[in-house]
């Protein structure tokens, strides 16, 4: 596992977004390059310089297929806080990716299971995951896979935790009740079959999940620390989500990553000094 500690939220959007856009210009042009994606205000900066990127005319999204790692039961697509919306509102809308080439569970749908098998299937059709960007909850949860879910699970339908729609409820108001009780997420084993795993935490609200994540044992308890078992996975956090890290291990990455990150910004063009605050961190 690689472990990149940068300064703040905005060094962290670049650098997950140089990643993300390494790998599709370096893919072959024969397969198109599978995405994962996730929502939530952590990778919003992650989107808005790929968006960069694509206006630059650096980045193309024509050749790649995505999957988004969840969404709440019971949402219809067009609700506003429906994972389908986030996803149009905050990337697809901004990009040329192909609308065929986009896949979200359906919130609505009647046969959850069946949904869940189809998209299983629909991964497995596309020739799997090449990297798959992640989030992480405060409890250490992956998508939607709550503390307790097997760590060996696939697509299916999760019961949320209070803590999870209480951290939540500020997308609806401020009221709990407005959260959906479930959702269909992928599983922490199609997460794990992904070729690349790419985790993104800021704020201070993360550091003791990212901790135990990172430094604890691998367990259910943490559905995050199954990155441990993973051949390539790379976690990218900002000071405040390492903050509970032991000295040592903070300080061990530090000097591993320091050439890359060095390298990283010598190749990076000027760009004017970003204040966005992460919406609702
Ligand atoms: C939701 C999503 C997760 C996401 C998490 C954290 O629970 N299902 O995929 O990682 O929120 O979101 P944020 O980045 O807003 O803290």
């Amino acid at each position: 596992m690689r472990l990149i500690i940068v300064k703040n939220y905005q060094e962290l959007s670049l650098l997950g977004a140089e990643r993300i856009a390494e790998r599709i210009t370096g893919s072959s042009r024969k397969k198109p390059f599978v995405l994962g994606l996730p929502t939530g205000s952590t990778p919003l900066g992650i989107y808005r310089e790929l968006i960069r990127l694509h206006r630059e005319g650096k980045l193309s999204f024509k050749a790649v297929i995505t999957f988004n790692m969840d969404e709440y039961l019971g949402l219809s697509a067009g609700h506003p806080q429906s994972y389908h919306t986030f996803m149009e509102e905050n990337f697809f809308r901004h990009v040329d990716i192909d609308r065929a080439n986009i896949h979200i569970l359906d919130g609505e749908t009647g046969d959850p299971e069946g949904e869940c098998a189809a998209y299983e299937e629909a991964i497995r059709a596309a020739g799997g995951i090449d990297l798959f960007l992640g989030g992480m909850g405060e409890d250490g949860h992956i998508a939607f896979n709550e503390p307790f879910s097997s760590l060996s699970s696939r697509t299916r339908v999760k019961t949320l935790t209070e803590d999870t729609r209480a951290v939540n409820a500020r997308f609806f108001g401020g009221d709990m009740n407005q959260v959906p009780r479930a959702a269909l997420t992928v599983g922490v084993g199609t997460v794990m079959d992904a070729g690349e795993l790419l985790i993104a935490a800021s704020g201070r609200n993360k550091a003791r999940a990212l901790r135990d994540a990172v430094e604890g044992a691998v367990s259910h308890r943490c559905p995050l620390s199954c990155i441990q078992n993973h051949p390539k996975a790379t976690v990218i956090c900002d000071e405040a989500a390492a903050a509970e890290l032991d000295a040592g291990t903070a300080a061990y990455f530090k000097t591993l990553e320091r050439d890359a990150l060095e390298r990283a910004a010598l190749l990076r063009p000027a760009v004017p000094e970003q204040t966005g605050q992460v919406p609702g961190a």
